[in-house]
């Protein structure tokens, strides 16, 4: 499949047709982080399989919907769950969301994920402000025929997470209630947990987290020019750092037990982004 302007531009067509707001900041929430979305004032909600040509989420704690709102008087869009490739999309599929929430508009675009700490400094409940990631595993989501609206084909991405908002949120963690780091998160496809070989070698290519998401995102909004933040919630040490077996339980208790604290911290980010 190889995909034009108008493709995504459907889905942006059918949103603005329902729901009459410009979003100015795009967020989207990892797995359990969804308490965030209660924040959100005034919200009018769409489901996934409404809107034309997006995806749907599989896995149980997305919820599945795109809400429209405000939070700290910002007009934000927020996908309440995501796509990963795990769920069996193809790497190109997943320029979808991303592209429908520039068409809409957004100026900026805030991506949120669970995260296991390779870094042995990280504890579970800390957060990670991405600084830069390595995606070794799977191709880009930019694969195929460009559309050149959106950006061009070969395209720099050293900065893609964009320093200013880096520092932002750097400066919003004094005085929250969260451990706050920067650093690399490498990306991992799933579904299952690394192995404690891939996360030794991760160590020693020089990253402090792992995840199964975001990447595809990030790099989707680097190519149409998007100001770009990526945040990992520390939910769990990643596989052989501690003596125990990794669980989905223990990933989703993390992100539940520090959600309010987490929600509190994005508030304080969206208001100065
Ligand atoms: N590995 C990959 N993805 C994750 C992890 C992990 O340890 N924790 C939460 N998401």
């Amino acid at each position: 499949m190889s995909y034009t302007r108008e493709y995504f531009q459907a889905a942006a067509d059918f949103l603005r047709a329902k729901v009459d707001f410009a979003p100015e900041t795009g967020v989207v929430l990892g797995s359990c982080l969804g308490p965030f979305a209660q924040a959100i004032e005034h919200p009018v909600e769409v489901d996934y399989a409404d809107i034309p040509h997006f995806l749907l989420s599989t896995v149980a704690s997305h919820a599945g919907k795109l809400i429209f709102g405000t939070v700290a008087g910002r007009r934000v869009v927020c996908m309440s769950g995501r796509f990963h490739s795990y769920e069996g999309y193809r790497f190109e599929e997943l320029v979808i969301p991303i592209r429908v929430l520039k068409l809409l508009g957004v100026r900026s675009v805030v991506l949120t994920n669970a995260a296991g700490a390779v870094n042995r400094d990280y504890r579970p409940g800390d957060v990670m402000v991405i600084r830069d990631h390595m995606k070794l595993n799977g191709p880009s989501p930019l694969r195929g025929p460009n559309v050149e609206d959106f950006g061009p084909w070969f395209f720099d991405v050293s900065r893609m997470y964009t320093p200013r908002l880096r520092r932002l949120a750097l400066e919003c963690a004094e005085g929250a209630a969260l451990r706050v780091h920067e650093g690399t998160y490498m990306f991992f496809p799933g579904p299952q947990f690394e192995t404690p070989a891939e996360i030794r070698a991760a160590r020693l290519l020089g990253a402090d987290a792992v995840g199964m998401s975001t990447v595809t995102e990030a790099l989707t909004a680097a190519h149409c020019g998007l100001p770009l933040l990526a945040l990992s919630v520390i939910t769990n040490m990643a596989a052989g750092v501690l003596d125990q077996p990794l669980s989905d339980t223990e990933v989703d208790e993390t992100a539940r037990t520090i959600a309010g604290a987490f929600s509190d911290y994005m508030k304080k980010i969206i208001a100065v982004i």
